[in-house]
């Protein structure tokens, strides 16, 4: 076809991407409920504060906005890299918590799990056949994921995950896809499905939409450790900590020896992420702050962040401790969710079972 380099091709469609991201944040700022976002977290515990502001406060945002929302809680995601799920019913109880507790309101969002929506889950059958082999073996995400799990063979749920999420993304018609880069490859995938599912079962007709990823804007938040934020590496500030342990956790985060505070993400990371997570926390920009503190040092600057933090966090934390006292309640909101996605994916498989001429 073209001369163009791997990283060339890998360049422009990320430039893609990201126009097609701007061109859907309008559309949700001008006509909003006609917009259906799918987006979901695989359930492996409660969530930290790197998860709130990189993308659950979005996803609340967008259901304020009033655009219809849709959550999916991948349980089945759960064992592509892993060999178990562990307490999965906990996990799933931890996820519905914080979601719930950031302010995801069951009568406007859909929350639901891959295990209770059969449909959901045939339908992944006709779209492998959509997808060849190369075009699995090639997906980034799931290469670096292979290798962080330190295995060397790749499993099969492993390699077809992504096929797993086009029907999770599909089922519902969603448009709207807010994820974080390492999700574009799968989103990619999903937009080639419903385009070949499309032409090729569908006679052309435009039944199934393709999604654009709506890539946060918000900054990474690295671990307090300067690490990536994550449980087994014990450097996380956690949605369920009490005020005091999170200023605890702060007060041992790793910074530098400058006293003048200076917002450097480059050069200082560990002393700009704490002023990243005050910012996000306060609205107010990380440059200002590091100002305010000027030479008065890390010690002032964890205060402070803690501080700004924990205020921020305080709502929050009081519905987490009220849902936390009810878990049958949670677990009714999740029924309700599980049924009205399998509402919506057996009208959507029967129509596919139509398309291909399976109706007996
Ligand atoms: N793969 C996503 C993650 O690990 C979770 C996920 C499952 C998802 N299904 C999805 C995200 C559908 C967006 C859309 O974070």
């Amino acid at each position: 076809m073209t001369d163009t380099t791997p990283d060339e091709t890998h360049r422009t469609s990320y430039d893609a991407a990201l126009a097609r991201s701007a061109k859907i944040e309008e559309r949700i700022a001008q006509d909003p409920a006609r917009l259906r976002m799918l987006t979901g977290d695989r359930p492996t515990g409660a969530l930290h504060i790197g998860h709130y502001f990189g993308t659950l406060r979005n996803r609340v945002r967008l259901q304020d906005r009033g655009v219809e929302t849709w959550v999916i809680v991948a349980d089945y995601q759960v064992i592509t890299d892993r060999d178990v799920v562990g307490d999965i019913r906990g996990s799933v109880r931890e996820l519905l918590t914080d979601y719930l507790a950031a302010g995801l309101d069951p009568e406007r969002t859909t929350i639901f799990t891959h295990s209770a929506v059969p449909a959901l889950n045939q339908l992944m059958l006709p779209f492998l056949a959509l997808v060849t082999q190369p075009e699995l073996e090639r997906n980034p995400t799931v290469k670096s994921e292979l290798h962080a799990a330190g295995r060397s063979a790749m499993g099969g749920l492993m390699l077809n995950y992504p096929v797993h999420q086009a029907a999770d993304i599909l089922f519902c018609h969603g448009d709207v896809v807010p994820v974080g880069k390492d999700q574009l490859p799968h989103v990619e995938q999903t937009r080639v499905i419903a385009r070949r599912f499309n032409e090729r079962f569908a006679h052309g007709e435009r039944f199934f939409r393709e999604p654009a990823a709506l890539l946060s804007e918000s900054p990474t938040i690295l671990g307090l450790d300067g690490d990536k934020m994550s449980k087994s590496r014990n450097n996380t500030v956690m949605l369920r900590m009490t005020a005091d342990e999170t200023s605890a956790a702060i007060r041992k985060a790793k910074t530098d020896g400058d006293r003048q505070i200076t917002f450097d993400p480059e050069h200082r990371p560990e002393v700009s992420n704490l002023l990243t997570i005050a910012a996000q926390a306060s609205g107010r920009a990380p440059e200002a702050i590091a100002e305010e503190i000027g030479d008065r040092g890390a010690g002032t600057l964890k205060v402070l962040t803690a501080e700004l933090l924990n205020e921020h966090l305080a709502p929050l934390r009081a519905r987490r401790a009220e849902l936390e006292q009810d878990p049958g309640y949670l677990f009714t909101v999740l029924r309700e969710g599980n049924a009205r996605a399998n509402a919506v994916a057996d009208e959507t498989l029967d129509r596919v079972r139509e398309f291909m001429g399976m109706v007996y």
